[in-house]
């Protein structure tokens, strides 16, 4: 039996003692102590150690210091415990609601100085705004009460226990508790009182609570105000000034609602937000109110009339040193890059942010869904069999969520959508929890994606569904019933709004697809968008043995049960820099969208409500990459909604090489999140002439030759390349293998639109077991002419029977030598082939090859299912600049389209490569990097990359498609890869 003092571990109960009921979090001008900085603090490695620290005079001094707010288990300093990182499952036994007794317990102590002329105050306060998981608290000795919630705000009152001048504040938190198995959301489990402290005077004539209920409808802006407040604070005023709003009410009875004249309306495109105060003789609260109406009508979701479509993220708090502690200037920062990203809408997984975020989704712009802290996702394990969702023991802690939710952010304009939790099954504590929002709060629908049948909340959800799928949901005459529904649950479902709170599952190298989902939402108007998963990686700054930094995961913490790297899938690496799916996202979303006709370009407007008054448009004209016209272009304000057909200017199209027009939307002036001139949209057009790619020479006369010789500028020996211009270089050798990405090792079984030949096993995995990383040649013959030299070579894998055989010719073409590689596989491969490719190893010698200019797609990498950010140009790079960092080393860099590239070294043009388009006009793409596929596939980080001497070369007839298979649907068939015969032909020349 534990002892007495820690059975409360496993309370359900969400708080006992003086803990006051949830209201907003507001800004008043009451007195008030911020409790943040150095507390004293001692870790003990259970919950039953004595609570004699909590009396006043306990002699801390052997007790180390901790700032507040911070996690303990990530001070640098390893005394403290480790990070867990665990996706559904839960780290310690599922034995509801009991903890193990190994329950790492943190006591704080801080004295504070309480002002004299508090002791007027009509009540003290003391505020947590973040605690995980437990905590009790004690001031001057008296114990004040408990509370759990981690990511909610609690409030106890301790006016009883406070007095003026020293007094001393002691909490003890616990790491696991009963409200742990509330808690399971897929992230570090960080315990510590990791939001902020504050000590709140609370004047008598106080107003307790407010809520600026406001709404935009027809033009007409309304205020429906509720005042919390006694009868002693009336009377209370209102003012928003620039609108000319004093209203005062003398009685609680005179607070009634009315309109509002001259108000313009709030949106995420046009954050428009009025200062007010409400006041009382006593106390003054400021607020920033935004005017808007959240609608459902039939299957649409509506802002203020206008149906809005998510282009959104699913932000978690993640921070590589902070952990989930506020940073207000690196999450405005951070919404900023949002913003200059074109996403439109964040989903709070899987709990409520630290409160100033809201502040900030109102003014920047966002439409926000705001989630309940709940997530119960570990007990699928069990058959959710005791599932606190649907057991009447929980239905309290439950309840208090939801409340806790609503209450402390329901002023905000930006939070349109109440979300009761996630993945946490499905039960009547959930319909409860609903029913209660519904209740108090009429202006937002309630979310849920576990409500699959829609029993209980007002839009239909779901996560990681495919693209046909999502077209069975957005038909209206389509026969088949959805997702564990019956028909009438099917029909009930049809009948609402529809959007993905998930999918496109941003791990590692990827996702593909971006812009399937997105053509169906702009077909569908049932459908509303959705949010990528997710953000950001939550990677956790750390350090090798020796010194070398890196972004951990999963398992880098010594966890019993971990969840590995799949707490990296975030759009924004865990530095801040953003992935090439960032990008791709960006160009697929983009609001304004061109369709290029003869000479003439439609303009379409696709935003919500903002006009392209904003916006200017720029264009030029590149011949191979040289800019050689450009000018804005005269484009009339486009309406939201609208579209606009304007003339082009005349384009000069170049006879010997490629023309591409490049139209940019640009801001006009500059915003809080960008500056004037940052590209919102873009476009491009090929203008080129036709130009005939140079015909295979035919040869005849080929005889048998040990193939050493000097052809042109390239030395053989055995048939083999060994250098090129006077440098070493060997090649080609046939490359089937990529570095898997976190896609490729994904084993999701959704193969109704797949490739994937056995469910539950990873492509990456068949690819291991061909032996595509491990392939081997047997050279079969060698022939040359006067002016050429041809190989065919057998590759195979040991312990296969499936072959490639490919025929290499090397040719002098004038000034320049030719390479001709064809492959054609064998009958017998069973799987789809990460990539079909060459190539080329250059060893450094005295001067590595370190940077590449190129024309082509660009300027970051591409994939057949990932390329809409791509456009093409003419680039330049550092070979250590074309590859991401991901934190699990893969597949990376590729650049499809590929024309020309001059490989150089220390700023010296080396070799000139042209890749001429195949029979069927399609170009090779090419990756150059520090490391072969093999070498990236054996490192689980970055740092554990060899060290290398060469830099290779990769030219791919093909590469397979990304997909999103990590969690969702794999690569769809039209990008997929299977086995078959391609050609590459590359023009070689000296620099
Ligand atoms: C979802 C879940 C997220 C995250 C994601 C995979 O099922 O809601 O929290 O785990 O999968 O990364």
């Amino acid at each position: 039996m534990p002892c007495e003092s820690s059975a409360y571990v496993s309370d359900t109960a969400p708080g006992r003692g003086s803990l006051r009921p949830a209201r907003s979090w507001l800004h008043s001008d009451a007195a008030r102590l911020p409790l943040n900085g150095p507390w004293r603090f001692r870790l003990s490695p259970t919950a039953s150690v004595a609570e004699e620290f909590a009396a006043e005079g306990f002699d801390d001094s052997d007790w180390d210091d901790i700032p507040v707010p911070s996690h303990w288990v990530l001070r640098d300093d390893g005394a403290h415990g480790r990070p867990i990182y665990t996706n559904v499952q839960f780290p310690f036994p599922i034995d509801p609601p009991h903890v193990p007794d190994e329950n790492p317990t943190g006591d704080y102590r801080r004295h504070v100085g309480i002002p004299a002329d508090w002791a007027g105050a009509g009540r003290v306060l003391l505020r947590f705004d973040g605690v995980e998981s437990l905590f009790k608290v004690w001031v001057n000795g008296v114990e004040i009460g408990s509370a759990a919630g981690s990511r909610l705000t609690h409030e106890f009152d301790v006016t009883r226990a406070v007095r003026p001048g020293d007094n001393v504040v002691a909490v003890r938190v616990h790491q696991w508790s009963a409200a742990s198995y509330l808690e399971d959301q897929d992230q570090w489990w960080l315990p510590g009182i990791f939001r902020d402290v504050t000590l709140i005077a609370r004047p008598a004539a106080g107003i307790e609570d407010v809520w600026l209920r406001t709404g935009f409808e027809d033009g007409r802006a309304s205020v429906d105000p509720e005042i919390t407040a006694d009868a002693a604070a009336f009377p209370v005023t209102l003012r928003i000034p620039e609108l000319g709003v004093d209203t005062t009410w003398a009685t609680a009875a005179d607070v009634v609602p009315f309109d509002v004249g001259g108000a313009e309306p709030w949106s995420a495109e046009r954050p428009r937000l009025y200062d007010a105060t409400v006041s009382s003789a006593a106390e003054s609260i400021a607020l920033r109110v935004g005017f808007r109406t959240v609608e459902i009508r039939g299957d649409r979701f509506l802002v203020n009339g206008r149906r809005v479509v998510f282009h959104g993220v699913n932000r978690h708090e993640a921070h590589p040193e902070r952990g989930r502690v506020f940073d207000e200037d690196h999450a405005r920062e951070d919404l900023a890059r949002m913003k200059r990203f074109n996403v439109n809408a964040i989903r709070t997984s899987h709990y409520p942010p630290h409160p100033r975020l809201l502040d900030l989704a109102d003014e920047l712009g966002f439409w926000v869904v705001l989630e309940c802290d709940l997530e119960t996702h570990g007990f699928d394990k069990v058959g959710w069999t005791g599932n606190p969702s649907d057991d009447p023991a929980w239905r309290e802690a439950c309840l208090d969520r939801i409340r806790r939710t609503v209450e402390r952010d329901k002023n905000h304009p930006s939070v349109v959508i109440w979300s009761l939790g996630n993945e946490a099954g499905t039960g009547s504590n959930l319909a409860a929890m609903s029913a209660w929002v519904h209740a108090r709060d009429t202006g937002r629908p309630v979310h849920y994606e576990g409500d699959h049948t829609g029993e209980y909340t007002d839009v239909y959800s779901r996560m990681y569904a495919s693209v046909p799928e999502i077209e069975r949901i957005a038909a209206d005459d389509s026969p088949a019933t959805l997702m564990n529904c019956t028909p009438a649950q099917s029909v009930r479902q049809r009948g609402k709004p529809f959007l993905l709170c998930e999918y496109a599952h941003a791990m590692g190298n990827g996702p593909g697809g971006l812009d399937q989902y997105e053509a169906l939402v702009d077909r569908h108007p049932r459908l509303h968008g959705g949010f990528v998963w997710e953000w950001r990686d939550h990677g956790i700054l750390t350090t090798t043995p020796d010194g070398t930094p890196y972004y951990g995961y999963g398992g880098d913490f010594g966890e019993v049960v971990h969840d590995a790297n799949f707490v990296m899938d975030g759009l924004v690496l865990s530095d801040d820099v953003p992935t090439p799916g960032l990008h791709e996202y960006k160009a697929v979303v983009q609001p304004i969208r061109f369709a290029f006709e003869a000479d003439e370009v439609v303009v379409t407007n696709l935003r919500h409500s903002a006009d392209t008054g904003d916006l200017r448009f720029v264009w030029r004209v590149e011949h191979e990459g040289a800019v050689v016209a450009r000018g804005d272009l005269d484009v009339p304000v486009v309406a939201a909604g609208g579209t606009r057909r304007v003339p082009l200017p005349p384009v000069p199209v170049a006879r010997d090489a490629e023309t591409w027009l490049t139209l940019d939307a640009v801001l006009a002036a500059p915003t809080s999140w960008a500056p004037a001139g940052h590209v919102v949209a873009t476009a491009q057009s090929d203008r080129s002439a036709p130009r005939p790619t140079p015909a295979v020479r035919h040869r005849s006369g080929w005889r048998p030759g040990d193939g050493t010789l000097r052809l042109g500028f390239a030395e053989f020996a055995g048939g083999s390349l060994v250098g090129l211009a006077g440098r070493a270089v060997t090649g080609p050798r046939l490359e089937l293998f990529r570095a898997p990405t976190d896609n490729d090792e994904g084993t999701s079984d959704d193969l109704e639109d797949s490739d994937a030949t056995v469910a539950g096993v990873s492509h990456a995995e068949l690819w291991r077991r061909e032996g595509l990383d491990r392939l081997t040649a047997r050279r079969l013959s060698v022939t040359c002419t006067a002016d050429a030299l041809r190989t065919v070579d057998r590759v195979s894998a040991a312990n296969s029977a499936a072959w490639v055989m490919t025929e290499s010719v090397w040719s002098v073409e004038g000034d320049e030598l030719e390479l001709r590689v064809e492959i054609e596989p064998s009958s017998g491969w069973t799987t789809v082939w990460p990539r079909i490719g060459i190539r080329f190893d250059l060893p450094d010698g005295a001067a590595p090859v370190d940077g590449v200019t190129w024309f082509g797609l660009g300027p970051l990498e591409s994939y057949p299912d990932s390329a809409r950010a791509a456009r093409t140009g003419l680039f330049s790079s550092a070979v250590g600049d074309l590859g991401v960092d991901y934190a699990r080393p893969q597949e990376t860099g590729h650049r499809a389209g590929l024309r020309r590239l001059t490989l150089a070294s220390a700023d010296t043009e080396v070799l000139h490569v042209t890749a001429l388009a195949d029979r069927l006009g399609r170009r090779p793409g090419f990756t150059l990097a520090r490391h072969t596929p093999q070498q990236i596939a054996r490192a689980g980080h970055p740092h554990e990359l060899p060290d290398s001497t060469t830099t290779y070369l990769i030219v791919d007839a093909a590469q397979h498609g990304l997909g999103s298979r990590s969690c969702g649907p794999d690569v769809r068939p039209g990008f997929a890869l299977r086995p078959e015969a391609r050609t590459i032909r590359l023009r070689w020349a000296r620099a």
